[in-house]
């Protein structure tokens, strides 16, 4: 039985006050809500994937697409700005082939964007993940970036 399914399974009544608590399971166990995912939830509930999705994209805790393993986030609060966050994230890009926004195919890593973190004075900052950077060089996200490609296999 897959991971959906066995979400499902839990939930004896079919009845339509489900639908947020079996979102929120098969995002907790798949990582994200999957077009199967849907399909299989609009199945069991009887409610159309059209309205699943409706309901699905008013709260912003959930994801359609799969989470990358490794979450880069670039402050751009004025401090990391004028220290050249704009460098570090057109050095990140280039590298990674993505922009800011998005996540690599083979969902190893993303790129995004962050108000400032709290840290200004080690300005330029970055978050990989929930390990924090301070005072980023071009040199530092290099050996990021090679880190990072040489988990994937690539
Ligand atoms: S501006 Fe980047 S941490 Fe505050």
């Amino acid at each position: 039985m897959g991971q959906i399914e066995t979400v499902l399974q839990r939930f004896q009544t079919n009845t339509r006050d489900n639908l947020l608590p079996i979102l929120q399971e098969i995002q907790q166990e798949t990582g994200f809500l999957s077009e199967e995912a849907i399909i299989k939830v609009s199945g069991y509930l009887k409610i159309p994937t059209s309205k699943i999705y409706a309901v699905a994209t008013f709260y912003d805790q959930f994801r359609f697409t799969p989470r990358a393993k490794y979450r880069i986030k670039i402050c751009s609060g004025t401090a990391c700005h004028i220290t050249g966050a704009e460098n570090i994230l057109s050095q990140l890009e280039k590298r990674l082939n993505i922009k800011a926004g998005e996540t690599s195919k083979d969902a190893m890593v993303s790129l995004e964007i962050s108000q400032c973190i709290g840290a200004c004075g080690l300005a330029p900052v970055i978050l990989v993940n929930d390990t924090f950077y301070a005072v980023v060089t071009a040199e530092k996200i290099d050996e990021i970036v090679d880190f990072v490609k040489g988990t994937s296999g690539n």
